[in-house]
């Protein structure tokens, strides 16, 4: 099972890639979780480089989403909104569709980030991706310097809960393959 992790901070230090690391160590068997690292070179998204063929970075990004089975996304809040870079990548995929019944879950580095975390799920949703509610954990690592991030991830109780949101996702991600397989 093939998961693409998109880190919506492109900060070296960042708490949401440590989160999305975190979870590529603790997949459960069968699920392999890469960590998508372009975000910050995909061109500005406009209509009108849109056309046949888009941009190389473009197509890759694509491609990449068409080949996972699911889609896994911490992001941090910028001003009440969600960072520019992951509304241009995921702009760029409106048209596209390879969003479209993807299974795809939230994870969250900050105990707040409330009004992001519904304007990320309102876009996902807008876009057809199948969000998994249930395949969600929060870990606070809002703040923290990289030594002490790491010593919450490494601790019991995220690793517990960045293990069951992965094996939720684990499961709906085959859900969504069998009900997928029993039209096709
Ligand atoms: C420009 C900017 C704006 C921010 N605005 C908010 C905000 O509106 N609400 C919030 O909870 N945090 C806000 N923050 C804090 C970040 O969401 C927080 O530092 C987050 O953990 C950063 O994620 P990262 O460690 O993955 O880079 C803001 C940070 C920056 C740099």
């Amino acid at each position: 099972m093939k998961i693409l992790a998109i880190s919506g901070s492109l900060r070296a230090a960042s708490t949401n890639t440590a989160l999305l690391r975190a979870a590529q160590r603790l997949a459960p068997a069968g699920m392999a979780i890469t960590l998508y690292d372009k975000l910050g070179h995909l061109p500005i998204f406009n209509p009108d480089d849109d056309g046949e063929p888009a941009p190389a970075l473009v197509r890759d990004f694509r491609r990449r989403l068409q080949d996972c089975d699911g889609l896994l996304i911490a992001c941090p809040e910028y001003a009440h909104g969600v960072p520019g870079g992951i509304k241009n990548a995921l702009d760029w995929v409106v048209g596209s569709s390879e969003l479209v019944d993807k299974p795809t879950a939230l994870l969250h580095a900050s105990p707040r980030s409330e009004i992001s975390r519904g304007a990320l799920a309102e876009i996902l949703v807008t876009m057809s991706a199948r969000l998994v509610p249930e395949a969600t954990a929060t870990v606070p690592l809002l703040g923290r310097p990289p030594a002490e991030m790491d010593d919450i991830l490494a601790g019991p109780v995220a690793e517990a809960d960045i293990r069951a949101a992965l094996v939720a996702f684990a499961a709906a991600v085959a859900a969504s393959r069998e009900a997928v397989a029993a039209v096709s």
